[in-house]
């Protein structure tokens, strides 16, 4: 699966994202160590702390088809270029990364490949 690739289907699910509070829309679509892909949008809550991100939501899917290990994470906002992962999102990851993880976003300059390890060094595992 191509990098590109990975990012339109981040591009698609944003599309489905549910935010109506922050109106900040956003998709990702995660790849793993089986070649598969699952995609995920934000969904928000009106008890606003309940809110789902992209990230989670993706990888979730990957984890409930009994995926482990993720090697490439993209994440899409329209609002916003690259639309790195928050810190929630970075720690869930650290939980299933492979050790090359490429993060994967989108700006003016086109695509960008960011090593997960460079953006969330030492995160914490029991
Ligand atoms: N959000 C994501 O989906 N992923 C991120 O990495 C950053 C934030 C969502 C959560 C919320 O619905 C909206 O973006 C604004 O914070």
């Amino acid at each position: 699966m191509e990098y590109n690739e990975l990012l339109e289907k981040a591009k698609q699910a944003s599309e489905s994202a549910y935010a109506p509070y922050s109106k900040f829309k956003v998709g990702a679509c995660v790849l793993t160590e089986n070649n598969k892909i699952y995609t995920g949008c934000n969904f928000e809550n009106s008890s606003f702390g309940l809110t789902i991100c992209a990230e989670r939501n993706a990888i979730g899917s990957a984890i409930a088809d009994g995926e482990r290990k993720l090697t490439a994470v993209a994440i899409y906002s329209p609002n916003e270029k690259h639309c790195y992962p928050c810190g929630a999102c970075r720690q869930v990851m650290t939980e299933f990364a492979s050790e090359n993880l490429d993060i994967i976003t989108e700006g003016d300059d086109g695509l960008e490949i960011t090593k997960f390890s460079e953006i969330f060094p030492k995160g914490f595992i029991l």
